[in-house]
């Protein structure tokens, strides 16, 4: 009786609801353990850290200015098939262009925004331009303030995501007080962090 029970759980998952509607006594179902070869490509595809997580299709990010700073704004990211389209509008800046990246820690509590770490980097590159296959994945260049001190962004990236390894979702959106030279390591010299937001999952 244990060897041909054993072999119809073998069989699969039929064989086992016909086995159970047999009448055999009543028993919890088969452990999902040991059969690794069966999950889908699909579900491997969402990744690995949420895995029951639906991916989002647009986030946003509302950045607030950091101690002594008047910087702020929204910015929203929306995944479309030729990559992550980031639309925003920020005010308070000085006139010209400042460094504008995604920090690796979504932790925007500290008065000068140290707390959201280093560029967000999964690819574990330099640091470079937004145009460049060699950056860190939260490199999105400068953003350039008018006379006003107002900013319209409007690009798109194709190395940021919002799922995956790559997922800018929960880190921080920063924006600097100086430009982004696009080439000095790690940071591209782009001083002090002037306003900070994290990425959220929007409708
Ligand atoms: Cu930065
Ligand atoms: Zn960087």
């Amino acid at each position: 009786m244990k060897l041909t029970h054993r072999k119809l759980k073998l069989a699969g998952a039929g064989a086992l609801m016909a086995f159970a509607l047999a009448g055999c006594a009543p028993q919890p179902p088969a452990p999902p353990a040991g059969t690794p070869g069966e999950t889908s490509t699909d579900n491997n595809a969402v990744g690995t850290a949420m895995p029951e997580m639906a991916m989002p299709n647009k986030a946003i990010a509302v950045i607030h200015p950091t101690k002594g700073n008047k910087t702020q704004g929204t910015v929203t990211f929306t995944q479309e098939n030729d990559g992550l389209h980031i639309v925003g509008d920020i005010t308070g800046l000085t006139p010209g262009k400042h460094g504008f990246h995604v920090h690796e820690n979504g932790d925007c509590s500290a008065d000068d925004g140290s707390s959201a770490g280093g560029h967000f980097n999964p690819e574990e590159m330099q640091h470079g331009a937004e145009d460049v296959t060699m950056r860190h994945v939260g490199d999105f260049g400068n953003i350039t303030a008018d006379a006003s001190g107002k900013a319209h962004i409007d690009k798109v990236d194709t190395m940021a995501k919002l799922d995956g390894k790559d997922s800018i979702v929960g880190r921080a959106l920063i924006v600097h007080g100086k430009a982004d030279d696009l080439k000095s390591q790690p940071s591209g010299d782009a001083g002090p962090r002037v306003a900070c937001g994290v990425v959220g999952v929007a409708k």
